[in-house]
C-alpha cells in the first residue's frame, strides 16, 4: 500500500470546511490516557469554552463523540420516551431527519411542514401546539442546511414552554457562524456539530442542556434506549470522570484549539466575519444572474443554496469546479437534488478572497456550460459588496 498524500483542496461545501493549521497540529500532540489528570485539564477547558460558544451557563455542556448526527440522535432518546408528543417545524432535509429520529424513539411526531427555502412559521407551530394535549418537546434546524434558511428560535421558545414542553435546536450550521444565544433565547436542548462554523474535523457533537432539559430527563420512566448517547452518563464521565467510553483524545485536543480560535477572534467579530463574506458571496450571484434559494432575511451566512439555471446540468458545474479549481461545493438534497449548489463560508472558511476564488471559478464552469456571464461580473460585484462594507 502506499503513502496517502490527499491533495489540498478548498473545501466549500457543506461541510468539512478547511480548517486552521493550530486545529491540525493539535491533532498531533501526544496522546494522553483519557483518564490522565492533563487530558481532564483539556475536558474541562472545551466545557468551558463551549458554554461560552453556546452563550450559556448550562453545566450540562459536552461534546457528544460522534458526529453532528449522533448529537440529533442524543438530544431525542434523552428527551423523548414512548408515545411521547414531539413536534417538529420542517423546512427541508434535517428537519425531516430529526423528525424520522423521533419516529425511532417510539413518539408520536407531528410535522409542521414548509415548503423547502421558508423559515419555520412560529403561528403555524404555535396553531399546532395548541390543538395537542400535551407536548414534550418542539424542535427546529437553525439554519436548514439543504436550503440555506435560517428560522429565528426566541418565538419557538415562547411556544414550547408556553406548552410546558421543551425546545430542542439543530445549530450544526449555525454555531460560530452566525448570532446565537442558548440562554437568552431559552433553547433547552441543543446540539451541533464540529465541522462546520467551529472550524475542527468532523467526528464531535457539542450539546448543551437547560435546568428544564434535566428535569425532564430525570423524570422519565424508561431508561434511555441508548447506553453510548446517555447523556446523563455522559455527564458523570465529563463531569466527575465516571468512565463511559473512551474520549476520542485528539479529536478533543483539536477541538480545545478550534474553540480558542474562536473566543480569540470574539465571537461578535467571527458573526460579523461570516456575515461580510457571506454578503460579497450574494452580491457576486446576483450579479451573475443566479438565484439564492433563502429570502432576504432569512440567510444562513454559512450556508448559500443558490439554483442552477435552466439546462445548465448542476452536476457538471460542480465537478469542473473540482478538477480544475481544486474547489469542492455540495449538490442539493431531498426535491432540491440536481436543482442547487450549495456553497459554504464556514470557521476558518468564510473569508472574501474564499468567495473571490469561487465566483472566479463559477465563471469559468458556467462557461463552459455555455452559461455566459459578462466577464468577471460576479467578482467585480463581490469586490465591490466588500467595499461598501467596510467603508
Ligand atoms: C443541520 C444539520 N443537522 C445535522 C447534520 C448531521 O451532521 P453529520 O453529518 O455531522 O452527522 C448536518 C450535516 O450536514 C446538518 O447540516
Amino acid at each position: 500500500m502506499d503513502d496517502f498524500n490527499p491533495p489540498t483542496r478548498l473545501l466549500m461545501g457543506a461541510g468539512p470546511s478547511n480548517i486552521h493549521p493550530r486545529v491540525a497540529n493539535a491533532m498531533t500532540a501526544p496522546l494522553l490516557g483519557h483518564l490522565d489528570p492533563d487530558f481532564l485539564g483539556v475536558m474541562d477547558d472545551v466545557r468551558e469554552m463551549l458554554r461560552e460558544v453556546f452563550q450559556t451557563k448550562n453545566a450540562a455542556t459536552l461534546p457528544v463523540s460522534g458526529t453532528g448526527t449522533a448529537g440529533m440522535e442524543a438530544a431525542l432518546v434523552n428527551v423523548l420516551e414512548p408515545g411521547d408528543t414531539f413536534v417538529i417545524g420542517t423546512n427541508g432535509y434535517f428537519g425531516e431527519r430529526l423528525a424520522e429520529i423521533g419516529r425511532r424513539c417510539g413518539a408520536e411526531v407531528v410535522t409542521v411542514e414548509h415548503p423547502m427555502g421558508s423559515p419555520v412559521d412560529p403561528d403555524a407551530v404555535k396553531a399546532r401546539v395548541a390543538s395537542l394535549k400535551r407536548v414534550k418537546a418542539v424542535a427546529v434546524v437553525h439554519a436548514e442546511t439543504s436550503t440555506g434558511v435560517l428560522t429565528p428560535l426566541e418565538p419557538l421558545a415562547a411556544i414550547a414552554h408556553e406548552a410546558g414542553a421543551l425546545l430542542v435546536v439543530d445549530a450544526v450550521t449555525s454555531l460560530a457562524g452566525v448570532e446565537f444565544r442558548a440562554d437568552a433565547w431559552g433553547v433547552d436542548v441543543c446540539y451541533s456539530g464540529t465541522q462546520k462554523c467551529i472550524g475542527a474535523p468532523p467526528g464531535l457533537s457539542p450539546i448543551t442542556l437547560s435546568e428544564r432539559a434535566i428535569e425532564v430527563m430525570r423524570a422519565r420512566k424508561t431508561k434511555v434506549q441508548s447506553f453510548y448517547l446517555d447523556l446523563t452518563m455522559l455527564q458523570d464521565y465529563w463531569a466527575q470522570r465516571v468512565y463511559h467510553h473512551t474520549a476520542p483524545v485528539s479529536m478533543i485536543y483539536a477541538l480545545r484549539e478550534a474553540l480558542r480560535l474562536v473566543l480569540e477572534e470574539g465571537l461578535e467579530a467571527r458573526w460579523a466575519r461570516h456575515a461580510h463574506s457571506a454578503a460579497a458571496l450574494y452580491a457576486g450571484l446576483g450579479a451573475m444572474g443566479l438565484a439564492i434559494v433563502a429570502p432576504e432575511g432569512h440567510r444562513v451566512p454559512s450556508l448559500t443554496a443558490v439554483r442552477s439555471p435552466d439546462g445548465v446540468p448542476e452536476a457538471d458545474v460542480r465537478k469542473y469546479l473540482f478538477a480544475h479549481h481544486g474547489i469542492e461545493i455540495s449538490g442539493g438534497l431531498s426535491e432540491l437534488a440536481g436543482k442547487v449548489w450549495r456553497v459554504g463560508l464556514m470557521g476558518h472558511n468564510s473569508t472574501v478572497s474564499n468567495v473571490l476564488t469561487f465566483l472566479s471559478g463559477l465563471e469559468n464552469a458556467l462557461a463552459g456550460q455555455g452559461f455566459e456571464v459578462a466577464a468577471g461580473a460576479g467578482v467585480a460585484a463581490a469586490q465591490r459588496s466588500v467595499r461598501a462594507d467596510l467603508a
